[in-house]
């Protein structure tokens, strides 16, 4: 079996061997019929001339017009033609000099051609020493038909031919050579670049994924091919370094509550103390544990989206009776802080997305924009259908997010400026979940600040049945 570039060069050779002796072949046979054509104007034009004399000329002693040795101004419309006028059954009537006593041959075929009319051309390659080209024109002179015969030697054309042939023949046989050795040393060129693409994408492994393949400088396939690749590298280097990021977060937020635990542990331990005492460590270590509970059962979510293991369920469900769901679900968290949670619905609006994956995204919005909102505050929950897109978005009145903040806002563990200036807890787990679970719905999350007032704006967006 041909590899890749053998087959390329197979492929290369045939184009040039076709192209290249069509070429030559289409310009041997043009060449030749202008250079046929030529000789068989010049016979018709004596002949022509011959028929005219004969006609102006007396018919009972019909002669060929040469003219005298040595009487007429020099001229080569006669030189090397034979001529011969015959009558109508192919008597020879008059020939040229030059013919001596032989005869331009006559044939039946070609005597009834002349009968209608017509004037014939033939080739006879073995008539004499030479090949002749003969025109024979029928002319009627009062009412008597006679055939004017005018030949010529086929030999200059031949040669002319020949050595057309020759020049042809060479200059094909240059130009394929050429041409496969130009093929060649392209192809080899072009595969050298390929190889050392190769070889530079076979060193890229995981440990150096920053590297990128060196371009070729050209904007073609290959260069076109390299940048597809880079960039391809680029998403996987980006991949990588989220999921080390990720590893290395995901270790140190469980090792801090893990610390904080043994600390208050070994600090109760240190020496006896009251019931009162052990009751608050006790009430202290329970509020981590759930901390890491809560992280790691988020932990494990994600990676179950990441595995794909996560049913996607797509149902019609009400979205004014989901929004009540949730808000009811954290109504005491919000209540603590006196913060209201408002319901804007004004028409009913089913949303075509799975109820838990809806419910625990929209949870966690409202749970953030009441960690974030101001105590007494209000939080407005909206349901909108706008041309078959159903949307959900939860407004606070919080500070908003920070510009440096956006881009990040959705990455896994990122907490932004909100967050720390509050000191507010959380993993920085809960965005990063929601936009995993609404992207395996082919759903959108989108956050914003408020233009009305500050506050951040967080909208969710699937389709809706109409
Ligand atoms: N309603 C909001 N207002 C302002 N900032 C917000 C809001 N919701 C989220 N953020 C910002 O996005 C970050 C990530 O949110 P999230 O993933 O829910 O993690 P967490 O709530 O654990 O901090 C938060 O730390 C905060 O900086
Ligand atoms: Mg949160």
């Amino acid at each position: 079996m041909l590899g890749f570039r053998q087959r390329m060069l197979l492929v290369h050779l045939v184009a040039v061997v076709v192209i290249v002796s069509c070429a030559a072949a289409a310009g041997w046979w043009l060449l030749s019929q202008s250079v046929r054509g030529q000789l068989d104007a010049a016979l018709l034009a004596l002949a022509e001339t011959e028929s005219g004399l004969l006609a102006e000329g007396d018919i009972d002693a019909v002669r060929i017009h040469e003219p005298k040795a040595g009487s007429a101004p020099p001229s080569l419309v006669r030189l090397d033609r034979l001529i011969q006028i015959i009558d109508e059954q192919g008597a020879v009537l008059a020939r040229s000099n030059n013919l001596g006593v032989a005869q331009l041959p006559v044939s039946p075929a070609m005597l009834a051609q002349l009968a209608n009319g017509q004037t014939v051309f033939q080739t006879f390659p073995h008539a004499s020493e030479e090949p002749l080209r003969i025109v024979s024109v029928p002319v009627v002179v009062q009412g008597k038909r006679f055939t004017v015969q005018v030949a010529g030697s086929l030999d200059d054309v031949n040669r002319i031919l020949q050595s057309a042939a020759l020049l042809f023949g060479g200059l094909a046989v240059a130009l394929l050579l050429g041409l496969s050795l130009a093929g060649t040393a392209l192809t080899r060129t072009l595969f050298r670049t390929v190889d050392r693409v190769t070889a530079q994408a076979r060193r890229i492994g995981d440990d150096n994924l920053s590297e990128r393949l060196a371009h070729p400088g050209s904007d073609d396939e290959l260069g076109h091919l390299v940048d597809t690749l880079n960039s391809m590298l680029e998403r996987l280097e980006r991949a990588f370094e989220l999921q080390r990021n990720f590893t290395a977060n995901a270790s140190h937020e469980i090792r801090s509550p893990l610390s904080r635990l043994r600390t208050e542990i070994e600090l109760a331990l240190r020496r006896p103390r009251d019931a009162a005492a052990y009751v608050a460590t006790l009430h202290s270590c329970l509020d981590e544990v759930e901390r890491l509970t809560s992280m790691v059962d988020e932990l494990l979510l994600l990676a179950r989206l990441d595995a794909g293991q996560e049913a996607i369920a797509v149902e019609i469900i009400p979205l004014d009776q989901l929004a009540r769901d949730c808000i009811a679900k954290l109504q005491a968290a919000a209540g603590e802080r006196g913060i209201a949670i408002e319901l804007d619905t004004p028409a009913p609006v089913l949303g075509r997305i799975g109820y838990c994956a809806a419910s625990l995204v929209l949870t966690n919005l409202i749970d953030n924009a009441i960690k974030f909102s101001p105590a007494s505050s209000t939080i407005r929950v909206a349901v909108r259908e706008y041309a078959g897109l159903a949307t959900i978005s939860v407004t606070d009145s919080g500070p908003g997010i920070a510009a440096a903040d956006l881009p990040n806002l959705f990455d896994r563990f990122y907490r932004g400026s909100a967050s720390q200036a509050g000191e507010i807890s959380g993993a920085g787990l809960g965005l990063a979940i929601s936009r995993t679970v609404m992207n395996s719905y082919g759903a959108r999350i989108d956050a914003a600040n408020r233009t009305d007032a500050q506050g951040a704006v967080f909208t969710l967006s699937f389709s809706a049945k109409d």
